[in-house]
């Protein structure tokens, strides 16, 4: 096989793009061959398939629903880190929890978050450190973690939750300590979130756009980062506007910092920089 996007022929590129809009929503957009040939290769040399048309013929096949899914995993982007996009998780402790926390004990109201792209965990496992940290002092609020992810190799590693250790840089050292295990043996050169955070964090496989999501209503916090940059304008309203319906009255839907809900008639109050809030 060629090494670059030249080996697309337009209709297979073109049927590609489709098929990955169709399924997750996801634009990779014109010119994108050599980004798109980069991402299969390996995966075409795995079945045996020499080329972008007869990978096509396979997907198209209509046996192959499975690879579709396959497909659409290779094309997401994962990339995420400990405690990205800091201020979202300092507004949560300083603005949102000094009020929400003394009232969820008081009334005996569990708190429910959801991370709605949450890549191989990252953001989940922050809000759990932020959380567990800060209700320490407001131990009578029980609190639950939902996080989802289209890729099945990213809800994969979430549920593990094993980090390189390289990639914690942005974990302050207390807190290294307080949640992360050392791993030994072959699991040396990486740390694992303690159980008592992986038994907060419920990690599920779900498409922003699939029939009904498989969670319960009445999330006080959802947040959905660094996924709607990747959806065409009519999507981004519709995964809000479904996103919304999770969110309790007075909720909390939090954006990534280089997304905006900017023109899109989604109801939604405008706190800060991508912090909105259910009326
Ligand atoms: C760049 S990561 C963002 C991770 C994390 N939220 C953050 O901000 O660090 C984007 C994630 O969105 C997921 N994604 C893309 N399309 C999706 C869809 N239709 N449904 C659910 N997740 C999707 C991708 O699999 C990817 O893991």
């Amino acid at each position: 096989m060629k090494s670059s996007g030249e080996e697309f022929s337009r209709e297979a590129y073109d049927t590609i793009v489709g098929l990955v809009y169709s399924r997750s929503r996801i634009c990779v957009g014109v010119g994108k061959q050599v980004l798109l040939a980069n991402r299969l290769r390996s995966r075409l040399r795995e079945l045996g398939i020499s080329s972008f048309d007869a990978y096509c013929a396979l997907l198209k096949s209509g046996r192959n629903q499975a690879e579709v899914d396959v497909l659409v995993d290779l094309v997401t982007t994962n990339h995420t880190q400990f405690f990205r996009e800091p201020d979202h998780f300092r507004y949560l402790t300083d603005r949102w929890l000094v009020d929400a926390a003394p009232e969820l004990e008081r009334t005996g109201t569990p708190l429910k978050v959801w991370s709605a792209a949450c890549s191989s965990g990252e953001e989940p496992y922050t809000l759990s450190i932020v959380l567990a940290e800060f209700l320490r002092a407001y131990p009578k609020v029980d609190w639950q973690i939902t996080a989802s992810d289209i890729s099945a190799r990213m809800v994969d590693r979430a549920r593990a939750g094993i980090y390189a250790t390289g990639a914690l840089n942005q974990v302050p050292e207390a807190l290294l300590k307080a949640y992360f295990e050392e791993g030994i043996g072959s699991y040396a050169g990486s740390c694992r979130m303690v159980e008592l955070l992986r038994s907060r964090v419920q990690v599920e496989r779900i498409n922003l756009f699939q029939s009904a999501y498989p969670v319960g209503l009445g999330y006080q916090i959802i947040f959905c980062r660094n996924a709607l940059i990747y959806f065409d304008e009519p999507s981004r309203l519709e995964a809000v506007q479904r996103l919304t319906r999770h969110l309790a009255r007075g909720g909390l839907l939090v954006i990534g910092y280089s997304e905006s809900l900017t023109g899109l008639n989604h109801g939604l109050v405008s706190l800060q920089q991508g912090i909105y809030q259910r009326p």
